[in-house]
């Protein structure tokens, strides 16, 4: 079957450093498949990449096996179909609800429709009650599940989470993980995380890709890479030994 996203010897450089030297990869439908590796290593620009936000210098991103142009009018209708929660995610200066509606108002959909799923999106995380609040005046956890609630409401084919519970307490880690599991189970999305944090990989993941010095060092299904890494570089990344 053909991966509805996929990478392809894709580079990618910043001011003459080479932050991506050459990813192949195919995420599957409906699978959550998690980005780890250090810090700067270049996951959130693997995320901004497969989100169409930005070009590979070379190589290609193929959705539905067709080479994406980035800002071509097809690239703009295929990321119609993406939703992405950037690291340090912000909310607009109104109301938790309308925060929420933005998107679907953005797209034309119908009023009513509109409050429906805003209001389920929003028992989803817990903050039904919190709808008619400034949501620039609560707390960074509240607004982590708004930003989660923002883009599960589009129901997008793939979804895009970039450190979605970072600085979050254990608490609000554990909702936000379920909301995941939920949305996949009930909207069907093909789930991108990056994450700092192994145990969430676990937890979550179908499948994992270790990225490393610009390069995914292995993938593969989750358990295997945390119980039985085959690379050396992976195993001393996963228990902390290799010093970054
Ligand atoms: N727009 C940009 N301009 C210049 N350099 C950039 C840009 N985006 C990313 N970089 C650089 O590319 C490297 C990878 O950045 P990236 O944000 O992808 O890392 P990351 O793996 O997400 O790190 P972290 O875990 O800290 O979020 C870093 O050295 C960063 O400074
Ligand atoms: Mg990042």
């Amino acid at each position: 079957m053909i991966p509805p996203l996929s990478l392809h010897g894709v580079r990618k450089s910043f001011g003459g450093k080479e932050v991506l030297r050459g990813i192949d990869a195919g995420i599957s439908a409906g699978e959550i498949f998690a980005i780890v590796g250090p810090s700067g290593v270049g996951k959130t620009t693997t995320l901004r990449l497969l989100d169409l936000l930005d070009a590979p210098d070379s190589g290609e991103i193929r959705f539905h096996g067709a080479s994406v142009s980035v800002g071509s009018p097809a690239a703009l209708d295929q990321r119609r179909r993406m939703a992405m929660i950037m690291q340090n995610p912000s909310t607009f200066r109104a109301t938790v609800f309308e925060n929420v509606a933005y998107g679907l108002w953005l797209r034309g959909v119908d009023p009513r429709e509109i409050r429906v799923r805003v209001f389920q999106a929003l028992a989803f995380v817990g903050l039904l009650e919190a709808a008619g609040q400034r949501a620039d005046r609560l707390s960074g956890g509240e607004q982590q599940r708004i930003a989660f609630a923002r883009a599960a409401v589009l129901r997008p084919e793939v979804l895009f989470l970039d450190e979605f519970t970072a600085n979050l307490d254990p608490g609000n880690v554990r909702l936000l993980e379920q909301a995941v599991l939920r949305h996949r189970r009930e909207a069907g999305s093909t789930i991108v995380i990056v994450t700092h944090n192994l145990f969430q990989a676990r937890r979550l993941a179908d499948r994992v890709g270790v990225l490393l010095e610009g390069r995914l060092a292995e993938v593969g299904p989750a358990r295997d890479i945390f119980e039985a890494s085959q690379t050396p570089e992976v195993r001393a990344f996963l228990s902390g030994e290799m010093a970054y």
